[in-house]
């Protein structure tokens, strides 16, 4: 394992081994979805060699951390979130010797590196439960995943009534190995993406060896995927989710596998393990729960570090409700000792510059395509998108962002069905369109081979003709790109220090405006339509150009504060 430079970090967080001054409570972290960011091999999928090159590109826009999506050994039956080998990197993105450098280099860049972990479910690859298919009912091999037997007179009925977060039967019935169909195992996701059992303690222990591999390896975090899905309820009662609700069930209180008190124990373990470490190591929650009250759960003081804030993500372009939901993050999660989290666009939902400008009859939860009603008008949509980042990068805490957004990348709405690889869509029979439109390889080069992501123009997902106009080199010297807006907004939090500030609203400029002081700035952001008269003060940054002393729709700006 090699020596990592690491006086860059000792600088970064010089003050952060004190209770309340953690790295984590106030990190801009930048996801990176390695089969989209940048590709060195030449095989059209971005690898782990690819992440290496950009990083001084992160570190010029000003990144505290990034997050790598899975780049663990997997058939990619779910573009790695089906882990064959948690303790490998697959082929595809390198080998462990570039992840190591990767996290070298970013060390040395003072960039920490988070890593995802999936512990609800593995690949069907993984040796456990290839072991589990060749083992008989009722064996050690069996008891790691979720196995029953079926219900009917000859167990040809699934176990319960549960759906595959991903449409379909949660439950697929094995063969055995004597020829005769025998029991059922479940999977709340892919066939491919068995669940483990959690409450046995050989998974409990396997993890812990899984986390030490990283954080050994020098991994400052994780981030946990399906945090709130591991413990299911005793018995496996009946559910039926409710049609309208998010893909992961988010909406509903009761769900007999989502949020159920057991799964906080792997957590305090987890916490131990991480505590175990220098350098203020984290475990961010993908927990997609009904209210910020249950999520802050997730972030008690000997549990997670960090939770995503979902209901932010999913609230509209309303500043009412805006006010609300940060209103109420930064009541619950500081009110259990934690940072709230923000986060606008990641690999499972629309990006934003499109998702804002959506309209009542296309809800964003499954996904868009060329058949969904209302397509966003891009334009709004990217206005309205610089205008949120610009109220989001200003709000105390961590913030996500998500590789391209910096960019102001849309989705990709016109990918052809033949092209379509997310297995929402298969599994959906094309009901429903997925996830590919958010995943479309980034563009760096307006010119180059598949717009500079890959040296021989292969690219895993179609990349539009306007990727042209949205790639880095055309944005990098723009003055009035999103690129340089990003850039800007993020050197100031930083000389600022809004991430750890205390927000203070301010009234009497209208219902459709958001305006609140942070630090030594005032945020003003106007949500209504039409221009709103702005304060007399010096502009720090501003999304849209100004002209004159009114600030136009959908515009936010940081003035000096008096
Ligand atoms: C990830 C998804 C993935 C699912 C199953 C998540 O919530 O973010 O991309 O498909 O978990 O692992």
């Amino acid at each position: 394992m090699p020596s990592h430079d690491m006086t860059a970090l000792a600088d970064a967080s010089a003050a952060a081994s004190t209770v309340g001054s953690e790295w984590w409570r106030s990190a801009v972290i930048y996801q990176i979805y390695p089969r989209s960011f940048a590709d060195a091999s030449g095989d059209g999928i971005g690898d782990l060699p690819g992440v290496t090159t950009h990083l001084d590109d992160l570190k010029q826009l000003g990144v505290d951390a990034i997050w790598l999506s899975p780049f663990m050994t997997s058939p990619q039956k779910d573009a790695g979130y089906d882990v064959a080998d948690y303790c490998d990197v697959d082929p595809l993105f390198g080998t462990l010797g570039d992840f190591d450098d990767m996290l070298e280099a970013a060390h040395a860049r003072g960039i920490r590196v988070i890593v995802d972990l999936v512990p609800n479910h593995s690949s069907d690859q993984h040796v456990w439960f290839q072991e589990a298919l060749a083992a008989a009912p009722g064996s050690a091999e069996r008891a790691r995943y979720m196995f029953r037997d079926g219900k009917g007179e000859n167990g040809e009925l699934p176990p319960n009534n549960w759906e595959s977060v991903f449409g379909g039967d949660a439950w697929t019935r094995v063969t055995e190995a004597d020829g005769t169909p025998g029991q059922w195992y479940l999977h709340l996701f892919d066939t491919s993406q068995p669940d483990f059992d959690w409450s046995n303690e050989v998974v409990r222990a396997e993890f812990r060896r899984i986390l030490r591999f990283w954080l050994d390896r020098g991994t400052d975090g994780f981030r946990v995927d399906v945090a709130h899905g591991l413990v299911k309820e005793a018995g496996l009662p009946d559910y039926t989710p409710d049609p309208e609700s998010g893909s992961m069930g988010g909406d509903e209180a009761d769900v007999p596998y989502w949020g159920q008190p057991g799964v906080h124990e792997v957590y305090r373990d987890w916490h131990g393990v991480l505590a175990e470490y220098d350098g203020d190591r984290a475990l961010c929650a993908e927990a997609w729960l009904p209210t910020i009250e249950k999520t802050a759960l997730w972030v008690r003081p000997d549990e997670m570090h960090q939770a995503f804030n979902f209901e932010y993500l999913e609230t509209a372009w309303d500043a009412a409700k805006l006010r609300a939901v940060i209103t109420e993050s930064l009541r619950a999660y500081p009110a259990v000792g934690a940072p709230s989290t923000w986060v606008l666009s990641n690999h499972d939902v629309v990006r934003h510059a499109s998702r804002l400008a959506l309209t009542a009859e296309n809800p964003q939860g499954f996904g868009i395509g060329p058949n969904s009603p209302g397509t966003p008008i891009a334009d709004v949509g990217l206005r309205r998108a610089r205008a949120a980042t610009s109220v989001m990068l200003a709000l105390p805490g961590s913030a996500y962002l998500y590789q391209g957004e910096e960019l102001g990348l849309p989705e990709v709405i016109d990918i052809s069905d033949d092209a379509r690889q997310d297995p929402t869509w298969f599994r959906t029979k094309g009901e429903r369109y997925g996830r590919d439109g958010c995943r479309v390889p980034l563009p760096w080069d307006a010119t180059g081979p598949a717009y500079g992501f890959s040296p021989d123009g292969a690219s895993w997902l179609p990349q539009p003709a306007e990727w042209a106009t949205f790639a880095r080199d055309v944005q990098v010297d723009d003055p009035a790109s999103t690129l340089s807006l990003y850039r800007a907004l993020l050197a100031e939090r930083r000389a600022r220090d809004l991430g750890v500030s205390a927000l203070e609203w301010v009234d009497g400029l209208g219902d459709d405006v958001i305006a609140f002081h942070n630090g030594n700035v005032t945020v003003i952001a106007n949500l209504g339509e039409t221009p709103i008269a702005i304060p007399a003060g010096t502009v720090i940054v501003t999304s849209e150009r100004l002209t004159g002393d009114t600030l136009p729709v959908d515009t936010t700006v940081w003035l000096e504060r008096h």
